[in-house]
């Protein structure tokens, strides 16, 4: 969020070492992202990147391939001195994850502490792979500077409750809490941070946003695309582990938690770990009645028709393995009580929308009974994610005329204004981490208080194995989501 002031060049990490760089992630996120902050002049001279991968691959041969992965994902010329400048800073360290020896090779090529305060090591590799590597960190001293040297761990911390305390232990054994960085790249996502603006920058908002005037809370992050080459990770996942037990409930906390007294990364973060405090528990019993899980059958995407999910490469061929989740949440506070929050995602959905829509109460008294409005539409307010990052208000107008007729106004704020370019989540979240800003990053009590969330849920799916609906590929999702809504006039609002 770049709260971080006045960061000294002193104390700019040198080295930024990229583990898993040969992966998707790298080259969908991290490179791009990286040479966007190379553009916006926010890379130190001095900062070294490292690729660290098995592939038997020299700088040279590296550096070719990110300039082909940059060609296809940047718009406009690369031939220029700022992406000289950017492809001069790589340089490849052919190694093992699980091999001590090619850490401690990696150590004696990065400079030493008396030349540069400090590097950070971005696990952009399996979970499984995780423990490996902070050992190997450990055992060649590179986990020091104790409180400098920094390591950043995709999600999903963990697969569980239990796994997630285990490798967090794992973790404090060798790198001190402010070291470690786990990033959620919804939270660097403009709308999201829009949203904390949103909320308490406007008087007019904060007064409307509690139980007495919302009816419900609905969060879809709904994506077009399959799982892609990830069947590897994913098929073990699912997209309860895969996106709403750290992206959606993150949004969720956004939208619901208390205004913290700073703007600085401990006070919300606490504000954050009493939302999810406060989610009542599923009981064992009540699993079904909150939680919906779907797998994708054959269907038409965008006009092309695509294959069911245990047709895709290395999918085992019964999965049950969901690509859909939708759940139901009560949060238990004054602010909160009685309000559900409807969470779902899924792949190969109808089309990439990922929003957060508020559904307003209807006005207390029908005042209009007696003309055609009697049955006026709730107000909503619908912050939109992707594609477009914007936030429109929908309120009621009278139609021009003699009769009392109305019409569905949206108020449209775009938050970009025609001249401005929006950066993708993750410039944001490393340009945090080379400052040492953790606001937008995410404390283990965090990660534990949601797994703790979604516990239930995991349990009784690990135990009921034999049957998923499924939903063709190209639709909204399974018609059975439709069961957790608390009312009838509650339905799933697809667009903005
Ligand atoms: C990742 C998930 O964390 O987020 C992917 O592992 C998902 O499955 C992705 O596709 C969505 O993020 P974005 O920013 O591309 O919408």
């Amino acid at each position: 969020m770049n709260l971080a002031k006045n960061v000294s060049p002193d104390d700019l990490p040198c080295s930024f070492v990229i583990f898993g760089a040969t992966g998707n992630l790298a080259s969908n996120k991290l490179l791009p992202a990286l040479y966007h902050l190379e553009v916006a002049a926010r890379l130190a001279e001095s900062l070294t990147i490292i690729a660290f991968s098995r592939r038997d691959w020299t700088t040279e041969s590296w550096r070719e391939h990110v300039r082909e992965v940059l060609r296809g994902k940047i718009k406009g010329s690369l031939d220029t001195p700022v992406f000289e400048r950017f492809i001069a800073r790589f340089a490849y360290h052919k190694g093992d994850l699980n091999d001590v020896e090619s850490f401690r090779a990696l150590a004696e090529r990065l400079p030493p502490e008396s030349a540069c305060s400090s590097a950070v090591f971005y696990l952009a590799i399996k979970p499984a792979e995780f423990g490996a590597v902070i050992q190997n960190l450990e055992a060649v001293g590179l986990n020091k500077p104790r409180g400098l040297n920094r390591v950043v761990i995709e999600k999903p911390f963990g697969e569980d409750l239990e796994s997630a305390q285990m490798l967090n232990r794992l973790l404090h054994q060798y790198f001190d809490e402010e070291q470690v960085y786990r990033i959620d790249h919804f939270l660097g996502k403009e709308t999201v941070q829009n949203l904390l603006v949103f909320r308490f920058a406007n008087t007019l908002i904060e007064p409307l946003w509690n139980r007495n005037f919302i009816d419900h809370v609905q969060i879809t992050v709904a994506e077009s695309i399959g799982i892609e080459k990830r069947a590897d990770y994913y098929d073990h996942a699912g997209a309860l582990r895969d996106m709403l037990q750290n992206h959606l409930m993150q949004l969720l906390t956004v939208v619901a938690m208390e205004p913290p007294p700073a703007l600085e990364a401990d006070a919300l973060r606490d504000e954050k770990v009493k939302v999810l405090r406060s989610i009542r528990p599923i009981g064992k019993r009540a699993v079904h009645a909150h939680a919906v899980r779907a797998q994708y059958a054959r269907g038409s995407v965008d006009g092309q028709m695509v294959q069911a999910y245990q047709q895709e490469d290395d999918v085992e061929p019964n999965s049950i393995t969901e690509t859909f989740v939708a759940a139901k949440f009560y949060i238990d506070n004054w602010r909160w009580r009685g309000v559900p929050f409807y969470l779902r995602t899924g792949k190969r959905m109808s089309r990439q929308t990922s929003m957060i829509a508020i559904r307003f109460r209807h006005p207390p008294q029908q005042l209009f009974r007696e003309t055609p409005l009697e049955t006026i539409a709730p107000n909503w307010v619908l912050l939109s994610i992707q594609p477009e990052e914007s936030m429109h208000m929908e309120i009621h107008v009278k139609q021009p005329g003699l009769d009392m007729d109305t019409r569905v106004m949206q108020m449209n704020a775009s938050f970009l204004k025609t001249d401005e370019q929006t950066l993708d989540a993750y410039e944001t979240l490393l340009l945090d981490v080379i400052e040492g800003d953790r606001s937008l990053f995410i404390r283990f009590d965090e990660v534990e208080w949601a797994w703790q969330v979604v516990d239930p849920i995991l349990k009784n799916w690990t135990v009921e194995r034999e049957f998923i609906p499924t939903y063709p590929a190209g639709s909204w999702g399974p018609a059975e989501a439709n069961r957790l809504f608390d009312s009838d006039d509650q339905t799933w609002r697809n667009e903005v």
